[in-house]
């Protein structure tokens, strides 16, 4: 058969026989490659498939060995799945390689070898940084590789306890001609290594890099083919980083790790409330503690505003760090609308601090709060945190879980927890003591109760 030439959209998968410059699929512009058409020849698997009655299916409770790092197990849903495949993305440089060199050392112990590939960099580079992880005489194989069938030739000699691949973009398969980073490519080498996973039994971790805005450029269409997604994130000038899990087959997709880049390596931050309000600055107009919910844990935040009197004539600024805009927008409306201020000529600056997002509505009452404190120009009491949504007549309304941010505002010295009345009955059978709770149920009742 004649093979030419097809256009495929990076983004999506799309392909066509004209160049686009729009994605008629996915909608993304300039995302159309130029791909040699190519046929992958599919190699029917060893063992047959012949069909099982249900019932003399054998449950075998996808067997677990534990990651050295207790996040990261607790985020993986309790260890890691025998011949699961885990596809890691983030932004370059955010610590995706040093997160799985510490990950190889705990797993690889003195017994078993963990055998990670780079095709990024060069041995000398990743022996640097194992050596600011402290790793000596753990049985860590390196690999520097980039032709997928030589990686997989090596992991089927050795039989490792755990496989990584740094990066999934890096690597090519000599079925393929395109080049390494293509989604043709990028998929066969998932592929691939899937293949190899479920035969052998052998974890697998696929680090992929992911662009500005959030998306796992080419892997993104990897998302179905793999068991775990795990998205590594955080703002490359702070020191925090954030493990969520977007996907996982075998557990829940709510949990969440929280480390700080020190330097030797990625440290578990126990108490994430604390650390992210340690420079709360005192009695400072428009700063606010909110008590949101993070994956499965609460996490106490603080959001900051800033209002000032616009200085050149023209449309004032609105802008928000960490928050929704839209929702922020619609709170800032409803402020001058129900409760009298008008924010024509004025600026108005919203920050999480700690360079944190919070999409949750629960603080909404603590935007709208933190804006008027602003305006005002008064502090908030200092031992009070905040949660509840707010509605368009600017009613307070009940969130989930108000006992779980409640006991976090208790545990990190909070005297006060101001919230929704709707959310108090749920409080009393819990026996929250050592707190006052006050509900309220209008942004008005909340503002005569405060100031
Ligand atoms: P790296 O793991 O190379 O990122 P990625 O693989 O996601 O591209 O880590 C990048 C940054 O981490 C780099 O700027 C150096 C910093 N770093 C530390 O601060 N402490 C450490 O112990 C290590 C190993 C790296
Ligand atoms: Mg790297």
């Amino acid at each position: 058969m004649k093979k030419g030439t097809v256009f495929v959209c990076q983004n999506c998968g799309f392909r066509s026989p004209k160049w686009l410059g729009r994605c008629t699929m996915c909608g993304e512009y300039n995302t159309m490659v130029e791909e040699l058409e190519e046929e992958v020849s599919v190699a029917l698997s060893e063992t047959g498939g012949e069909p099982v009655l249900y019932s003399e299916i054998k449950e075998t409770a996808g067997q677990r060995i534990p990651v050295g790092i207790e996040p990261v197990n607790n985020v993986l849903g309790g260890g890691l799945v025998l011949g699961s495949v885990v596809l890691i993305g983030g932004e370059p440089g955010i610590g995706k390689s040093t997160l799985l060199l510490q990950v190889s050392k705990d797993l690889a112990g003195r017994e078993q070898p963990v055998l990670y590939v780079s095709g990024e960099e060069s041995l000398e580079q990743i022996k640097l940084r194992g050596d600011r992880l402290g790793l000596t005489g753990e049985k860590v194989y390196l690999l520097a590789e980039t032709a997928l069938e030589r990686i997989v030739s090596v992991a089927d000699r050795m039989n490792p306890r755990a496989l990584v691949i740094d990066s999934v973009q890096t690597i090519f398969s000599s079925k393929l001609t395109s080049s390494p980073g293509t989604i043709s490519q990028v998929r066969e080498v998932t592929n691939q290594v899937f293949r190899l996973a479920k035969n052998k039994q052998i974890p697998v971790f696929l680090i992929g890099h992911i662009t500005k805005d959030g998306t796992l450029a080419g892997p993104k269409s990897l998302e179905h083919m793999v068991d775990v997604v795990l998205l590594f994130e955080g703002e490359r000038d702070h020191n925090h980083r954030v493990l969520r899990v977007l996907k996982n087959r075998f557990g829940p997709v709510s949990e969440l790790a929280i480390f700080e880049m020190s330097q030797s390596g990625l440290k578990p931050i126990d108490n994430p409330s604390a650390f992210f309000l340690r420079e709360r600055p005192k009695n400072e107009p428009g700063s606010v503690v909110v008590s949101t919910i993070k994956g499965t844990r609460p996490l106490l935040v603080e959001i900051q505003a800033l209002v000032s009197s616009t200085l050149f004539s023209g449309n004032p600024r609105r802008m928000s760090i960490g928050l929704d805009h839209y929702r922020v927008s619609m709170l800032l409306a409803l402020v001058e609308k129900k409760i009298g201020y008008s924010f024509a000529g004025e600026d108005i600056y919203l920050n999480v601090a700690g360079g944190l997002t919070v999409d949750e509505p629960a603080a909404d009452l603590g935007v709208v709060l933190a804006v008027i404190s602003s305006v005002k120009n008064i502090p908030l009491p200092r031992e009070m945190a905040v949660f509840g949504e707010v509605g368009l007549s600017g009613e307070v309304r009940s969130v989930s879980q108000p006992v779980a941010r409640v006991k976090e505002a208790r545990s990190l010295g909070f005297e006060l927890v101001l919230m929704p009345e709707g959310n108090l009955s749920q409080l009393t059978g819990e026996n929250i003591t050592g707190i006052k709770c006050l509900g309220v149920n209008s942004v008005k009742k909340a503002l005569t109760q405060i100031f």
